[in-house]
């Protein structure tokens, strides 16, 4: 039986994330990617999403953080994870308090599950916590594994920002905990052989992969045009 899990709550009034001010195209590529990526996971138990790529800034926080408030705005629950544990970036992107977080809970140094709420976004997150000697060895602990267990009691969708596969392992330590990772690509920097590389050591995890989120390429909508907007295009196409 799951213990009943507590949920701070933070205010956050600041963003330059996805909303209803964004630029159209970039609500239509998220829209296009959370009901792609509900097709590819049907069904209505809670599904755990691992957002990955083969090197470092091609953009999985920013899709992490952007695809976890999507699915929100559907009145979703959703929890979005910082299993970036080296470099984490997603308690300030949402412009919140890093506090007690996973690599904390994953040691022992607090029994509660350290979950945040922010309140306008309607989204829960575990930040990374302090930053730990060995994070690999944590992810692979049963904690985390249990951990997960019991979330997925909570929540519809569980998010987890990955750090890049080429230089740790582990976001594919976690294959067995994922129900599907999205690869995330960035225009004019993603190199083929590290994407190459990448997938052959999430075939090797045996880690289902639904798709990939090209990111970062400029774009004008036939509906949204603004001469000099830099906008970006996120497409995902399944594998
Ligand atoms: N589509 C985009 N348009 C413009 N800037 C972007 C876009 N996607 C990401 N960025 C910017 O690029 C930088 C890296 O993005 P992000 O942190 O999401 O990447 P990451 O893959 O999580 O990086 P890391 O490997 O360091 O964790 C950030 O400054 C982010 O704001
Ligand atoms: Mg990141």
């Amino acid at each position: 039986m799951a213990k009943k899990i507590k949920v701070n709550t933070v205010f956050n009034s600041e963003s330059m994330l996805l909303s209803k001010k964004s630029p159209f195209s970039i609500q239509e590529a998220y829209k296009t990617l959370r009901t792609n990526v509900s097709f590819s996971l049907p069904g209505n138990n809670c599904k755990v999403i691992g957002v990955v790529s083969a090197k470092r800034s091609e953009g999985k926080s920013s899709v992490s953080i952007n695809l976890a408030i999507s699915f929100a705005q559907l009145q979703k629950k959703v929890l979005i994870i910082d299993g970036d544990m080296r470099l984490p970036t997603l308690a300030a992107k949402l412009k919140i308090a890093t506090n007690k977080g996973l690599s904390n809970y994953l040691a022992g140094n607090t029994t509660e599950i350290p979950i945040q709420h922010i309140e306008e976004r309607n989204l829960d997150i575990i930040t990374s916590g302090n930053i730990p000697p060995d994070s690999t060895t944590l992810l692979e602990s049963d904690v985390m594994a249990d951990m997960i267990e019991q979330l997925k009691e909570e929540y519809d969708y569980i998010i987890i920002d990955l750090p890049p596969l080429t230089v740790v392992s582990d976001a594919a330590i976690l294959s067995k905990l994922i129900d599907g990772y999205l690869l995330v690509v960035r225009h004019n920097w993603s190199e083929i052989s590290k994407i190459d590389e990448t997938m052959r050591q999430l075939r090797f995890a045996e880690a289902k992969v639904l798709g990939f989120v090209y990111n970062g390429k400029a774009t004008e909508s036939k509906y949204y045009r603004k001469r000099g907007y830099y906008s970006s295009d996120y497409y995902y196409k399944k594998s």
